[in-house]
């Protein structure tokens, strides 16, 4: 079925979060290593932006890698790492050509200097675009990100800069990494695994939450589309009742 047509493109999500999950079990299923689960990932990616860009998605943040990922294999977080230059390397042009702009969450100073330099050249050629923002998590977790929120929020106590009276949930907000960017209205997660993975945890308290069990590297821009419109056949409460909702 084809999903783009059924999509009411005034009511499109301005912010999709995705955990991209499978690729080592696709390479699995296809007698490949993991690695060739990852490069075939890249491949999904591409379609994925191109598709959030046709239907007017502002922001769309893909977790690329976790704190947590650091523990695997090292020839698994080498061949990763290179993916990622080699990928952004390649892909920064067609951004650019694509009006996409290229940002960055995540304790990026613990990547390698290849990465990092790749990543910010990216980041500054296509930093005056003004269609999509696609964010890349990278050696992001959530739990890092709160915890530097508070040392940070401490920080500025100290220094006068902040009145602890003052504090409240936008000012947590704004010492996240996604200040400015509103919250995801919507998160995806393939692969079949049911859970959240240190992502956005305080980004995503009010998000839909959508699960395939499609693998990664098979995710197309029609799967995207279709976990959009499951995402308008829904009603959003936020704690309110529905009549409540119905009356507004
Ligand atoms: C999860 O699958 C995927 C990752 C940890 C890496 C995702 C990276 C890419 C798709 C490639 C590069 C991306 C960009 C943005 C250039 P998994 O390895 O946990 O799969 P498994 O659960 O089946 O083992």
């Amino acid at each position: 079925m084809n999903y783009k047509e059924q999509i009411d493109l005034t009511k499109v999500p301005k912010h999709i979060a995705i955990i991209m999950d499978g690729n080592g079990r696709w390479a699995k299923e296809h007698n490949q290593p993991r690695i060739f689960g990852h490069s075939k990932g890249v491949v999904s990616v591409r379609d994925v932006v191109e598709g959030a860009g046709e239907i007017g998605v502002k922001h769309l943040t893909l977790y690329a890698f976790s704190t947590e990922n650091w523990n695997r294999p090292k020839l698994e977080v080498t061949a990763l790492m290179q993916l990622l230059v080699s990928t952004i390397h390649k892909e920064a042009e067609n951004l650019n050509k694509n009006n996409v702009r290229l940002s960055a969450i995540g304790d990026l100073s613990s990547l390698p200097d290849s990465c990092l330099k790749e990543l910010n050249n990216a980041i500054a050629k296509t930093s005056n675009n003004s269609g999509l923002n696609l964010i890349l998590a990278l050696s992001y977790s959530s739990k890092w990100e709160i915890t530097n929120a508070i040392k940070n929020i401490i920080n500025d106590v100290e220094n006068k800069k902040l009145i602890p009276t003052q504090i409240n949930e936008n000012t947590i907000s704004d010492y996240l990494c996604t200040k400015n960017i509103p919250d995801p209205e919507l998160l995806i997660r393939t692969s079949g695994e049911i859970r959240i993975s240190n992502f956005l945890l305080y980004q995503i308290a009010y998000s839909e939450l959508y699960f395939t069990d499609k693998l990664w590297p098979d995710y197309r821009k029609n799967d995207l589309f279709e976990a959009v419109v499951n995402f308008q056949k829904r009603q959003r409460r936020y704690g309110l009742t529905e009549e409540q909702i119905i009356a507004e």
